[in-house]
């Protein structure tokens, strides 16, 4: 029996290898930092795709398609009501992908990546008392999503910063959240129903909800001289330093370097975010520092979520959002190891070990 199932392999994939001693991640094939800045969303929708949902159409067919199935599930906007208006955005998401049917096949599988991609951006906008905006088929997806977030055409380098998330998160091995997904399949139930598991598991701070309290601590820290001592009192108090350790990493993971590069090239025009990211840097360096005088048998990184949080703040995501942009990116994840498994796995069913109470025996 492992807690957790640290170090337990339980599923053989060809669509992402996490190298944790190395602080390496390979997409199918091709290093994450050859993908970041070179591939758009809709280049990774396609890679991790191939040959899992049928052939795969060309990338200016996907893109199409994608921007119809866009245009398909905002039908469902309407039905965001008052009482689901109180909930976070993410469970908003949920809500309403709950309410797409399930199926196998490419259009399901679209269909979900638009729905994540639609829903998000209304609910933000119904949450402030704003008209949510309809998409436009024609734009990128990542071009849309802003678009449909801020009611203005993005600029080059907001669409650039966005692709650069979108397929920095798109797939990481076995994560709580895949993992539910391939539970999922491994039943037949279908990609709908995958995905919904998959955003129920991500949405825990342990998992992806752990980008908005980077930013809380970040404006509770407000100025890099704090730092030590901020960082210090967190860990008196029992706290852990969110955007920091990770289950497999054992250095640096390198979707932190992906996330900070792409934000200092979105923020080289803005002093604001640069003194956000002098903030970061500080704390960073700080957060490390601390945690190897008090963890010295645990070695703790700076994970993917830290530079998340800066990079989506720079986005004009609002903090309660991250967990749901987290989403979007990593739909195609799930969907792509949801095929995987329907397609070559067996039903997982593994057995728990009991430790309660025997009945008693009679005398
Ligand atoms: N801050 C302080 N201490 C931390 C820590 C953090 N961020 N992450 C792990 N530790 C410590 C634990 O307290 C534990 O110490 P102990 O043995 O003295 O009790 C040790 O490191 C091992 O932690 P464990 O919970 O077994 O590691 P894990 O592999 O289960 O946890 C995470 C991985 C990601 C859940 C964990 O590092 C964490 O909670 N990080 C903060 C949340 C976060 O950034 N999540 C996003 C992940 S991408």
């Amino acid at each position: 029996m492992k807690n957790g199932l640290e170090d337990v392999v339980a599923a053989e994939t060809q669509l992402s290898h996490v190298n944790g001693e190395a602080g390496e991640l390979i997409i199918r094939g091709v290093s994450l930092d050859h993908l970041v800045g070179h591939a758009r969303y809709e280049d990774v929708v396609a890679l991790l795709f191939g040959g899992l949902l049928g052939p795969a159409p060309d990338r200016a067919e996907l893109a199409k398609r994608l921007g119809q199935k866009r245009v398909e599930v905002f039908a469902h906007v309407p039905a965001i009501d008052d009482a689901l208006l109180e909930l976070p955005p993410v469970d908003i998401m949920r809500a309403l992908i709950a309410r797409l049917p399930d199926g196998d096949d490419l259009d399901t599988a679209l269909r979900l990546l638009a729905a994540a991609a639609v829903f998000l951006p209304a609910a933000l906008r119904l949450k402030k008392g704003e008209t949510p905006v309809a998409p436009t088929p024609a734009l990128s997806h990542s071009a849309d999503i802003l678009a449909m977030l801020g009611a203005s055409v993005p600029s080059k380098e907001e669409v650039a910063a966005l692709d650069a998330y979108l397929v920095t998160i798109s797939d990481h091995g076995l994560n709580a959240s895949t993992f539910a997904s391939r539970v999922v399949a491994s039943t037949k139930a279908g990609l709908t129903s995958s995905v919904l598991a998959a955003i129920s598991a991500l949405k825990g701070p342990l998992h992806g909800g752990a980008p908005g309290p980077v930013l809380d601590m970040l404006d509770a820290i407000g100025m890099p001289e704090n730092a030590q001592v901020w960082l210090s009192e967190a860990l008196d108090h029992g706290e852990r330093l969110m955007g920091f350790g990770h289950r497999v990493y054992r250095v640096r993971d390198p979707r932190a370097d992906a996330l900070k590069g792409a934000l200092k090239q979105l923020s080289a025009a803005d002093p604001a975010n640069r003194d956000r990211i002098q903030l970061a840097e500080a704390v960073e360096q700080s957060a490390l520092a601390i945690l190897k005088v008090r963890k010295p048998d645990r070695p703790l990184d700076v994970n993917v979520e830290f530079y998340t949080a800066l990079l989506l703040d720079a986005l004009k995501f609002p903090r309660e959002a991250f967990t749901g942009v987290f989403a979007i990116g990593r739909t195609v994840g799930w969907i792509a190891h949801a095929r995987e498994q329907a397609l070559e796995g067996r039903l997982i069913r593994p057995r728990s070990l009991y430790v309660g109470p025997m009945p008693q025996k009679a005398a």
